[in-house]
C-alpha cells in the first residue's frame, strides 16, 4: 500500500503545484499493476530458474495455449497442430508482463486472425518480474537460452527461413541476443523486429547489449515512446517513427503518474500498431531525415512503403508516418501524407 499512497501523493502534490484543473486522473487499482509487479520476484507458480522459462504454442486461441519448458521444447514439433514448414513467429514479451496480458493476447490473437503461422510466445516472466536492472541484466542469458531452443527446433526439421522473432521493450533486447546467438552457430534469422525496445540501460549498453542492425538479415524497429520507456535512437536497419516516434502518442493522456498503465500508453502503442499490421492495417510510411520535414512534406517523393510485418526486408533508414488516435490506428497514404 505504501507505494500506491506514495505516488498518489507525488500525483496529487506536482499537479496541484501545476496549477492544472483537472486532479481526476483515470486512476484504478489496475493502474499500479506494473508498479507492483516490480515488488514481486517471481510471478505465482514461476521459479527464478532457466529452466523454467516457457515456450508457448498458440494454434486455435488465444486462451489455451500449449506450454512446453524450454529445453523440453522438442516436444513441440509433435504437435500435429505445429507444421515445421510453415513460418514461424516468436513473440517475446517486455518487463513485468504476464502471458495473459492485453498485450500478449493482442499480439498472438492477431497472428491467429492472419494464419499460416506457427504463433510461439517466450514466456520469460519468471525472470522479467522484480528490479528492473535484474532483469536487464539477464537479458543475454535468457536470449542465449532461447537461442539453444531455437536451435533444437531448426535440427528437428522448423524452417529457420520462416523464421520471425518479435520482441517488446526487454523482450526486444531479448531476441537481439537470441539472433547473435544463433548467428555465431552459423544460423542467420532472416527477420528481427523490435517494437520500442528499452530504453534504460540499453543506450548506452550499461546493462545489457542492445538489438542492433546487424544482429538479423532484416532488423526493423517501431518506435512510440523514444528517450522515454523505448529507444532514443535509430537502433535497427530500417527505423519506423509514427508520429516522431515518441510520447506522447495521439491518444494517449498527456499526464499521468509516472509508471502506471495510463504512463505506458506509448510505449505500447507499438505491439498495437504491429498487432494492426497484421489484420490489414495500411500502415504507409515515408523514408525522410526527420519527422520536421516530413510534417513539412519534403520527402513527399520518397515512394510509399509498409510499417509492420508487410516491411519490404530490403529497407534501411528513417521512415516517418502518422496514426490515429485510437484503433483503426492505420491512416494508409494519409498518414504519409
Ligand atoms: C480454446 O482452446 C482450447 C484448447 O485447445 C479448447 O478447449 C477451447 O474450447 C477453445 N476455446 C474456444 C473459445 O475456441
Ligand atoms: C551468450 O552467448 C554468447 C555467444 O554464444 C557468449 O559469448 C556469451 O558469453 C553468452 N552470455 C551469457 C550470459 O550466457
Amino acid at each position: 500500500m505504501d507505494v500506491f499512497l506514495k505516488i498518489f501523493f507525488i500525483a496529487i502534490v506536482s499537479l496541484s503545484c501545476d496549477g492544472q484543473r483537472e486532479p481526476s486522473l483515470p486512476l484504478s487499482t489496475d493502474s499500479f499493476r506494473q508498479i507492483l509487479r516490480t515488488k514481486v520476484p517471481v510471478p505465482v507458480g514461476r521459479s527464478i530458474s532457466f529452466s523454467d522459462i516457457i515456450i508457448r504454442h498458440y494454434s486455435t486461441n488465444t486462451t489455451k495455449p500449449r506450454a512446453y519448458r524450454i529445453r523440453d521444447v522438442k516436444r513441440l514439433l509433435a504437435e500435429p497442430t505445429f507444421d515445421p514448414q510453415r513460418p514461424t513467429v516468436l513473440y517475446a514479451h517486455g518487463f513485468v508482463e504476464l502471458y495473459t496480458d492485453e498485450s500478449v493476447r493482442t499480439v498472438t490473437r492477431a497472428y491467429l486472425k492472419k494464419g499460416g503461422y506457427n504463433i510461439l510466445l517466450l514466456d520469460w516472466s519468471n525472470l522479467a518480474f522484480g528490479h528492473y536492472v535484474v532483469s536487464a541484466m539477464d537479458v543475454e542469458a535468457v536470449g542465449n537460452e532461447t537461442g539453444r531452443a531455437v536451435s533444437r527446433l531448426v535440427k528437428g526439421g522448423l524452417s529457420l527461413g520462416g523464421l520471425h522473432l518479435v520482441g517488446h521493450s526487454l523482450g526486444a533486447h531479448v531476441l537481439g541476443a537470441t539472433a547473435r546467438y544463433l548467428a555465431a552457430r552459423e544460423l542467420v534469422v532472416p527477420r528481427l523486429t523490435g517494437l520500442d525496445p528499452a530504453y534504460p540501460g540499453f543506450y548506452p549498453a550499461l546493462l545489457g547489449r542492445p538489438l542492433s542492425a546487424e544482429d538479423a538479415a532484416f532488423v526493423d524497429v517501431v518506435h512510440t515512446d523514444a528517450g522515454g520507456f523505448g529507444a532514443p535512437a535509430s537502433t535497427g536497419r530500417a527505423d519506423f517513427w509514427p508520429n516522431e516516434g515518441k510520447a506522447k502518442q495521439p491518444g494517449c493522456l498527456s499526464a499521468t503518474v509516472p509508471l502506471t498503465y495510463e504512463d505506458f500508453c506509448s510505449h505500447w502503442r507499438s505491439w498495437r500498431y504491429w498487432a494492426e499490421s497484421l489484420t490489414g492495417g495500411e500502415l504507409l510510411a515515408r523514408r525522410c531525415d526527420d519527422y520536421d520535414s516530413f510534417v513539412r512534406g519534403q520527402c513527399r517523393e520518397a515512394p510509399l512503403v509498409q510499417m509492420g510485418v508487410k516491411a519490404n526486408h530490403e529497407l534501411s533508414g528513417n521512415f516517418y508516418l502518422r496514426t490515429a488516435a485510437k484503433s483503426p490506428f492505420s491512416l494508409g497514404e494519409r498518414g504519409a501524407e
